[in-house]
């Protein structure tokens, strides 16, 4: 049974904070948001000035009385832990708790999500809070998860994070000279003879700018140290909770690609995922879903909880605009279809004051239930209700996944040239675009399953592989070998885990593999295009870098049209391995392009795909005896779609037959279908 299966239902609520609001405000809360059909609430996200209110005290009298409201007016509650702001009185008598940042600047009191990571003083007294939650209100039947801190990022270089950064490279390294062979020293003289001499890579040391380093393998250990660290922030909270608490899930909220933190590796830490959605008005519906599958990607395609997104408004962004008339909707049903088992919002109630006051939420400045966003979330939690369980802890069918890894995309940001505008995540999402477009399901996972893992998929596509750690190369020839197939493009195979290039010709380890070796990549400014041929005459524009290959066994699919002096040899290739096919691309193909490419392969298998508008997707959720399909349009028009199966669409209640479908602007079906 999955987390979120125990839920028994689909949590409908999100972040509540009466503590800002005097308790008569509380009492109409409870029937207002009973009137919007929610039924959980997140609780205790920012609270911890008032639960301990000077170092020697704490309080949990207000706390008690908002578990105690919640609970007679039969909320769930996800209790937070609040250690994501620290006390203003902690700051100032602890001047460690604060961060050191980029620029070499000690913080003082202000904000959230700053607290050092490796401070003393905060793994005390974050533990200790955490315990005395888990003390207090563990028990509680309506407790259904735990949610510690809140939206965890940021580095920190003061001297305690240095300190312990040492400690780390020991432990990882063991030598000083492993070290120094690691990231290469001998370049710019940079030999180091004794550990004090390490120091954390910011602005007034050896990185250049936000995004490179005179060793980019001191930067890339310094972001896997610092996310280890982070992640020892929730390990020590969990490690309390569980003290009293030995069974409520404990997550925390993620931020989709946010770069930060390396996902895979805390989500092996964490009961369940859980993640925070929000796009912008202009953010391409193919970029959340992308978000959402590697949410569901992190603990290897299990439901996660949308923890939070806004009913309409953001405040933070540079233009927040409203979401459209029946659009948070449609957005609800694209988290669920992707795998989500909740939908939370934040927040329950809007702020009077500071920096939130304009960020939407269900219950408004205006205090009634007489609002557009009011009556649209009361709405959702009808349906959902009457949804009821059946697809809590559905699976999504993928026969392709994309290979998404953090160190990959430390590294290949801080690598200094070809092309500036080389952007790991951009380039994943081209690939999935295409997938999306094509309404082919499509899992993301990490680089280190093994070729029994990735058996399960038809096709691996791994764009821009940069690095290639140590068994990545050999699970990917013994995958393909045994018949699956696998693609990758430009800047991949180049350097190892500490950043060093594989010397001997590119792609390094997946040389063979491919069965091409890269010459050279020549970087294309934005003011140039190049164009590739396919066998077929098809020709699509191409960008950003071009490779210079040679084939070594492989056959080629494509070349390069006219205009430069690699015009004519191969950019995309096919290699026959074994009983399977390695694919190379070897330029930023037009989206075109790459679908010309995925339509190849999709003759070829036979994925489930459907043909429909830009506007609609289609996406399956799969039981045991069912396919859920959410037919989903993200269009502010009606729109058409061929459909080819019967079913029911669940939230009409009415039969569906193979055909057409008519969607209305933001309109959504889920259609059961038996199997
Ligand atoms: C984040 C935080 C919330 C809130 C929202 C506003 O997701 O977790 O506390 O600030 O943003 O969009
Ligand atoms: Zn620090």
């Amino acid at each position: 049974m999955s987390a979120s299966q125990k839920f028994g239902r689909i949590l409908f609520g999100g972040d509540y904070n009466p503590e800002q609001w005097p308790q008569e405000v509380w009492y109409k809360d409870m029937q207002l948001l009973t009137k919007a059909n929610i039924n959980e609430a997140t609780i205790n996200v920012f609270s911890w000035a008032q639960l301990q209110p000077s170092e020697e005290r704490y309080d949990f009298s207000t706390l008690d009385q908002i578990v105690k409201l919640l609970t007679e007016n039969h909320f769930e509650i996800v209790l937070a832990t609040s250690t994501a702001a620290l006390p203003a009185w902690m700051a100032e008598r602890y001047p460690d708790v604060t961060r050191t940042d980029f620029e070499g600047r000690h913080h003082r009191f202000g904000g959230r999500h700053n607290a050092c990571p490796n401070s003393p003083t905060f793994r005390y007294y974050s533990q200790k809070l955490a315990e005395k939650l888990a003390e207090r209100y563990g028990h509680l039947h309506n407790i259904v998860c735990w949610h510690v801190s809140n939206e965890y990022s940021g580095q920190c270089y003061c001297d305690n994070c240095a300190a312990a950064f040492r400690v780390w490279l020991k432990r990882q390294y063991q030598t000083l000279s492993a070290v120094n062979a690691a990231w290469n020293t001998n370049f710019w003289g940079h030999t180091f003879y004794d550990w004090s001499e390490i120091c954390p890579p910011n602005d007034l040391g050896d990185a250049i700018g936000n995004d490179n380093s005179t060793l980019a393998g001191l930067s890339i250990d310094y972001r896997r140290f610092m996310s280890d660290s982070i992640l020892q922030n929730y390990q020590d909270e969990r490690r309390a909770i569980r003290k009293f608490d030995p069974e409520t899930p404990i997550t925390t909220n993620l931020m989709g690609t946010f770069k930060g933190l390396d996902y895979f590796k805390w989500a092996k830490e964490m009961d369940l995922v859980s993640w925070d959605n929000y796009p912008a008005y202009n953010t391409p519906t193919s970029v959340t879903a992308m978000n959402h599958d590697l949410m569901r990607g992190l603990k290897h395609g299990e439901p996660f909880m949308l923890m939070e997104q806004t009913p309409s408004q953001q405040n933070w962004q540079p233009y927040n605009s409203l979401k459209r008339p029946g659009q948070m909707r449609a957005m609800s049903y694209q988290a669920l279809a992707h795998g989500a088992d909740t939908i939370q919002f934040f927040q329950l109630r809007q702020s009077k004051g500071a920096t939130e006051k304009f960020h939407g939420a269900v219950i408004s400045h205006a205090d009634t239930d007489q609002t557009r966003v009011f009556r649209e979330t009361a709405a959702l939690g009808k349906e959902l209700q009457h949804l009821g369980s059946e697809i809590l802890g559905a699976r999504t069918p993928a026969k392709v996944a994309i290979i998404f890894d953090w160190d990959n995309y430390w590294a290949l940001e801080y690598a200094s040239g070809p092309n500036i505008r080389l952007k790991y995540v951009d380039q994943i999402q081209r690939y999935y675009a295409a997938f999306y477009r094509q309404n082919i399901a499509v899992d993301l996972i990490p680089t280190d399953l093994s070729a029994e893992a990735l058996a399960k998929y038809d096709l691996v596509v791994a764009p821009v592989l940069y690095m290639i750690k140590s068994g990545v190369a050999d699970n990917l020839t013994t995958y393909v070998k045994n018949g699956g197939h696998f693609l990758t493009t430009f800047m991949s195979g180049l350097v190892d885990r500490n950043d060093n290039v594989f010397i001997g010709g590119y792609p390094g380890p997946l040389r063979q593999l491919m069965g091409v070796w890269v010459e050279e990549f020549d970087a294309i400014p934005p003011e140039k295009h190049g164009q590739v041929i396919f066998t077929d005459q098809s020709a699509y524009e191409c960008d950003l870098i071009c490779d210079i290959m040679h084939l070594e066994g492989a056959q080629a699919l494509a070349h390069y049209g006219a205009g430069e002096f690699y015009a004519g040899s191969p950019v995309v290739t096919k290699h026959n391995v074994g009983q399977g096919n390695a694919y190379y691309v070897g330029t930023q193909l037009a989206a075109a392009g790459i679908d010309h490419l995925v339509g190849q392969l999709i003759t070829q298998f036979s994925w489930e795909h459907f043909t429909t508008p830009t506007t609609v997707e289609i996406t399956c959720r799969q039981q045991a005896n069912a396919r859920y399909y959410f037919v989903i349009n993200n269009g502010n028009a009606s729109e058409t779609v061929t459909w080819p199966y019967t079913g029911r669409d669940l939230l009409s209640q009415a039969p569906v037959a193979q055909g057409t479908l008519t969607l209305p602007s933001y309109g959504v079906k889920i259609i059961k279908v038996q199997v």
